[in-house]
């Protein structure tokens, strides 16, 4: 069968929400408050692919703590929709027993990804648990989920760029956008 082509919002229909600048030195900031609450600890940044990646290279590179890296790889969207279930395609490669682990995320929406990572790592005694997630569609929200760093809230609009995607399209956009209808 023909696989069905995956619509490809074009350029004219992207509008900028948030600029690389003001990206930048958000980032930056959240990466100082990190650096300071986790002085003279040892910390395991957890990456949630895909979307987080662009997030966590920018982040890891400004943190002034001593730091490992993981990744953790869960699917919970349809193209532009939540389908309230969340998938785990990719499990951390290292055990997060004892250890002090920041999650980075690009977006919370639903609540429903982080809420199962946090319950996960609970559950393989992690030492403590932090949440650092880029973007917070706050009324969007079906479960309570702690965020510990917040990057901006947005509203509840489907956004791409920064690695943020739509059907795999626009995850190398500098900045973040909506997609007008
Ligand atoms: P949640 O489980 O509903 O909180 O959804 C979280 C995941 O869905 C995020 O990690 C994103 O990968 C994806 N997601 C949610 N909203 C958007 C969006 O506006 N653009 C792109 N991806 C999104
Ligand atoms: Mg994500």
């Amino acid at each position: 069968m023909t696989p069905r082509p995956i619509e490809k919002p074009d350029r004219a229909r992207i509008k900028t929400l948030l600029t690389k600048n003001k990206i930048n030195r958000r980032v930056s900031r959240l990466a100082a408050r990190i650096s300071r609450d986790y002085a003279g600890k040892k910390l395991t940044v957890v990456s949630v692919l895909k979307g987080g990646v662009v997030f966590f290279a920018d982040l890891i590179r400004r943190l002034e703590v001593d730091c490992s890296v993981d990744f953790i790889s869960l699917s919970s969207y349809d193209g532009k929709s939540s389908s309230g279930k969340v998938t785990l395609l990719s499990d951390l490669k290292e055990s997060p027993k004892g250890k002090h682990v920041l999650i980075v995320e690009d977006i919370v929406d639903s609540g429903r990804t982080l809420k199962y990572i946090l319950k996960s790592l609970a559950r393989k005694g992690a030492l403590s648990v932090r949440t650092c997630v880029l973007l917070d569609k706050v009324s969007a929200r079906k479960t309570p989920v702690r965020v510990d760093y917040r990057g901006f809230t947005v509203p509840d609009r489907y956004v791409i760029g920064y690695g943020l995607d739509y059907n795999e399209h626009y995850r190398g956009l500098p900045h973040i956008a909506v997609i007008e209808d």
